[in-house]
């Protein structure tokens, strides 16, 4: 495979680009390594890469590590570990999956996206059942018939490939170590000696419930099949020996618990921190059974995972993991979790959540800790996400091929607005797609919007989507809402019955099956009467706006307008008041009003604003324009993306935004540097 590679490289050196001298690159430092097995061996590689810090000042678990975490993240700093936790004789580490290229180097890549086309095949291989019938014949009873079977498979399909690739897949399956070899049995504590408070859990946020595991490796079996999962699920801590786990519903953890739960037995889990950083990130992955996190940790890294048997159960821990909490949930017992600062920038409802109860704790005599930080995005868990969505991107091609990109958007929390680009083959595939994707993976339908443009437009820039949107989607035939179904507890706007709306956007370009194909209306000159009617007329409508911002892309005019709201619907008011300024032009015109801390020309926060204020059943606004009486057309939308109040149809209170305690953030900006930070 590397000779072939270097065969290849070593022509492209005569006729050297930019592009094929970072393949150089790529390749010259993935030959350097080989992946890592523990954290230990990661952090050697991030310091070689100087992209460690150590911190020895004196940090608190309370607050201040989750505020450097958090600054770090933000900010494409480093990972860190604090080698002097207050209250604990274990370092923390911190902010390794914060940026970009090291989720990459925890798969022994340079290039995370790169690493899964080029294990997309695998991938393949797995789902598809691609080399089943050489499979099969080898799996025949009886000496003559399995090589006469043999025979005949070989020659319906390339057998050279398949071996190939089954060579290359077995080499990734997990491998056994006995236990007594791995190092996180060092040190073995029951009974009295179990004691949580001896670890450096973090309380992240101000208004958090307690103290949390915040990267806890979640390991547990199906108790029909016996399959086995892992899964990041956060912890808090109840009491010196329990825990409670924060597994949603649609999560296999949980769906394991309901199982165990229908026959009032109690299920054994084991919770790990630390490993192999393959498959700590692979913690975040959707998979369908039987596939395991195991299984495609080790695939996507190129070498089988080191697992060995827990003490007490038949569950697997990771060889390479620091800590290793053993123990069981018991059926019908829930204890109240929260409220925890989450990925969508505000403090997740307290809910009802079955306890952890720990009855061993094997560990290295050095153990490290190891935690995560999450918050209004971009931070740690965000870039985590987006690993799943670069992998669901190659898997959902295997399902659906004409699908060509998917950008789970960064701005939404990567979670409640989605846009995907196809190659259209068919009139109103657009909706296939969308109807696809809800149900893809168990995580799809708390998707709330679903973009879908064409493969000319590139998923990952917004503004290039907002322009398809402009030209091709008729607020009439082209947005899709469906008004009621499963959504995102954690959104704002869901009711507490976990109950909210989709809204899909078919943004390609139509056929004339489709309607409209050309867009009859005029482009939008920046300079123009009507720009400049709207920004001088605004403030005619009284106090309570704030600011507006007028954005012009081709044929359509947005109007951004932050409120300050002093009323139920005022947004609504705003909507027909800017509707009415515009009358008679011949625009595509769209007006979105945000709250009045939104700054009007900060794109990033106006569309996580959209993501998580914006109810479509309730909440987008249309018809602004019709255009032309033969085709119909409507193009231009309202959308009040307002904090919603409860005399706005609201059956519960909006939960607060995150917010850091000033003192704690003044104190981490003052010791910056005596941590160590540039
Ligand atoms: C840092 C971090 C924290 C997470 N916390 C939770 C959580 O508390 N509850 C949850 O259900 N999912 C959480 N997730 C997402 C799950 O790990 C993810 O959906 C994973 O696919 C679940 O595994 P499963 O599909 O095998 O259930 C978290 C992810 C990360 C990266």
């Amino acid at each position: 495979m590397a000779d072939r590679k270097v065969d290849r490289l070593k022509k492209k050196i005569s006729d050297l680009t930019p592009e094929s001298v970072n393949e150089i690159k790529n390749f010259l430092n993935e030959l350097k390594y080989q992946g890592f097995s523990d954290l230990r061996e990661f952090i050697a590689h991030l310091e070689s890469r100087d992209d460690l810090v150590r911190v020895q000042e004196e940090v608190d678990p309370e607050l201040e590590v989750n505020a450097i975490l958090d600054r770090l993240a933000r900010n494409d700093g480093p990972a860190v570990l604090f080698e002097n936790v207050k209250g604990s004789t274990l370092p923390i580490l911190g902010n390794v999956f914060g940026a970009w290229r090291r989720v990459s180097w925890a798969f022994a890549s340079e290039d995370f996206n790169q690493l899964v086309k080029k294990r997309s095949d695998s991938l393949a291989t797995i789902v598809t059942g691609r080399n089943k019938d050489i499979l099969l014949a080898a799996k025949s009873v009886g000496f003559f018939n399995k090589i006469r079977n043999l025979r005949k498979a070989m020659k319906a399909t390339d057998w050279r490939k398949s071996y190939a690739e089954l060579r290359e897949s077995a080499s990734m399956l997990p491998i056994q170590i006995p236990g007594k070899e791995v190092p996180c049995k060092e040190i073995i504590l029951t009974g009295d000696d179990i004691d949580l408070n001896n670890f450096p859990l973090i309380k992240c946020w101000p208004q958090d419930g307690g103290k949390y595991m915040t990267l806890p490796l979640v390991i547990t079996r199906d108790p029909e099949t016996r399959g086995l999962n892992l899964g990041i699920y956060r912890m808090m801590q109840i009491d010196k020996d329990k825990l409670c786990i924060h597994w949603l519903p649609q999560k296999h953890g949980n769906r394991h618990y309901s199982k165990a739960e229908a026959v009032e037995s109690e299920m054994d889990v084991v919770v790990a921190i630390g490993g192999d950083p393959a498959l700590e990130m692979a913690g975040v992955f959707q998979l369908m059974p039987p596939v395991d996190e195991f299984m495609v940790a080790g695939m996507m890294k190129g070498s089988g995972i080191k697992y060995a048997i827990a003490e007490d159960s038949d569950l697997w821990i990771p060889a390479g993991a620091e800590i290793v909490f053993e123990g069981v949930v018991k059926p019908g017992e829930r204890v109240d979790e929260g409220p925890f600062g989450e990925f969508n920038g505000f403090y997740s409802p307290v809910k009802q959540t079955p306890v952890f109860h720990v009855r061993k704790i094997t560990m290295r005599k050095d153990a490290i800790w190891h935690a995560a930080t999450t918050g209004m995005p971009i931070t740690e868990i965000h870039y985590m996400s987006k690993a799943m969505e670069r992998l669901a991107t190659e898997m959902a091609k295997i399902f659906f091929p004409n699908l060509v990109d998917i950008n789970l958007t960064y701005e939404s929390g990567t979670l409640y607005t989605m846009v995907v680009s196809i190659t259209k083959s068919r009139i109103y595939e657009a909706q296939e797609i969308m109807h696809f994707l809800w149900s893809f993976a168990a995580q799809s339908p708390y998707v709330t919007n679903l973009i879908v443009v064409d493969d000319s437009v590139d998923v990952h820039n917004l503004g290039e989507v907002f322009d398809a949107i402009c030209r091709h989607a008729r607020t009439d035939a082209d947005f899709i809402i469906t008004p009621r179904g499963l959504a995102d507890l954690e959104k704002p706007t869901t009711s507490p019955r976990g109950v909210g709306a989709r809204l899909g956007v078919d943004a390609t370009e139509k056929w004339p099956e489709e309607g409209i194909r050309e867009v009859p209306l005029d482009i939008v000159e920046p300079n123009s009467d009507i720009v400049r009617n709207i920004k001088t007329r605004w403030k005619e409508y009284g106090e309570s706006i704030r600011d507006v911002a007028v954005r012009v892309n081709g044929t359509a005019l947005t109007i951004i307008v932050s409120l300050k709201k002093q009323k139920a619907y005022e947004a609504k008011d705003v909507i027909s008041y800017f509707r009415e300024m515009t009358a008679g032009s011949n625009h595509g015109i769209n007006v979105i009003v945000v709250d009045d801390d939104i700054n009007v020309h900060d794109v990033f926060r106006i569309f996580w604003a959209v993501s998580v204020h914006v109810r479509p059943e309730s909440d987008v606004y249309f018809p602004m324009r019709r255009v032309d009486d033969q085709q119909k057309g409507l193009y231009g939308f309202g959308m009040d993306a307002t904090t919603k109040r409860r005399d706005e149809g609201m059956v519960r209170d909006v939960p607060d935004l995150i917010k850091m305690d000033k003192e704690i953030e003044e104190k981490v900006t003052r010791k910056w540097h005596r941590y160590g930070f540039r």
